[in-house]
């Protein structure tokens, strides 16, 4: 187990930081474009409990496509693995996340996989509960619970600026509805979706979480499994094969860590056995993936040999 020291991780930081000018901060939605491209934090939570870290991890960072993963393992719970993957499917696509051309393409028309906006949006008509408050609860609930922190909730603010302006992904719900994938209203979709997606946390939050994942399961304190070791196991695989996009095979070869990026510029990676790494960098690369946080896990993963290749 390599130690990690925190002045180290502030010199990884601030060369990382050296490349933020070549990024852009998402605007689409346009609570996300108020970000600062310079910020730039890293928590590593180790499977012996402590935590190292270095810039300023009391910020909040919405999780956006984090939350995909989090999601997809409570209803890999509520529903299991026969009913998740008739609706959604186990392919990378090599597609931005976005996109909706593969839904036309692949017949039948079900997402190829839960990564991407379309799988992600089948997967949380799937979180079970009678309204969207009781199931984004739910899953409230849940995430609390792997991140050891009762106070973590969703952005207001985030979630209302994304409702306003999701298009794509209204569109997207409407060809899934047409095909069958998906029977809710969309505009209830749309409304836990953004929620979901606007749930924030600390570097540090989501460093634990990843630590969960990257000890199969298991609460890295009381050593309570809060999740079956096949969930954390199906997550991880997604997190390597699709978890950034198409920019997983690349991010496989040079940093090789199971890991979850969000347009926010969160990421949050899982290295089996010995710890989690959450990361806040919101200059962002054209495929949507954290720019300056992706050369800080570089940095990280080959100083510390810690590719699971
Ligand atoms: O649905 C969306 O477009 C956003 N709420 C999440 C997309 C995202 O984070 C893509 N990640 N890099």
């Amino acid at each position: 187990m390599p130690v990690y020291n925190k002045e180290e991780l502030v010199r990884f930081v601030e060369e990382a930081k050296q490349y933020a000018r070549y990024g852009k901060v998402a605007d689409y939605i346009p609570a996300l474009g108020k970000a600062n491209p310079n910020e730039l934090s890293i928590a590593v939570y180790t499977a012996d409990g402590k935590v190292v870290d270095a810039g300023d991890v009391t910020v909040k960072v919405t999780l956006q496509s984090i939350s995909k993963i989090l999601a997809l393992a409570l209803v890999l719970i509520d529903r299991g693995e026969d009913e998740v993957f008739r609706k959604v499917g186990m392919e990378p696509t090599g597609d931005p996340f976005n996109s909706i051309a593969k839904l036309e393409e692949v017949q039948p028309s079900k997402p190829l996989n839960p990564m991407i906006n379309a799988g992600a949006l089948a997967v949380t008509h799937m979180i079970r509960g009678r309204s969207v408050e009781e199931r984004i609860e739910r899953l409230l609930a849940f995430i609390r619970r792997l991140a050891g922190n009762e106070q973590i909730t969703y952005s207001e603010e985030v979630a209302q600026s994304e409702f306003e302006t999701a298009f794509l992904n209204r569109s997207l719900c409407y060809f899934l509805k047409q095909h069958g994938i998906i029977d809710e209203d969309v505009e209830e979709l749309m409304d836990l979706y953004t929620k979901q997606c606007a749930v924030e946390m600390t570097c540090i939050d989501l460093a634990r979480i990843g630590l969960v994942f990257a000890l199969d399961g298991r609460d890295p304190h009381s050593g309570e499994l809060l999740m079956p070791l096949d969930v954390a196991r199906i997550c991880k695989t997604f997190m390597v094969t699709c978890g950034m996009y198409n920019a997983s095979g690349e991010f496989a070869i040079k940093i090789g860590i199971p890991a979850k990026s969000g347009v926010s510029g969160g990421i949050l990676a899982a290295v089996p056995g010995r710890c989690g790494i959450g990361i806040f960098g919101p200059a962002l690369d054209d495929k949507g993936n954290s720019l300056t946080g992706v050369k800080l896990l570089e940095r990280l993963s080959k100083t510390y040999s810690l590719s699971i290749f």
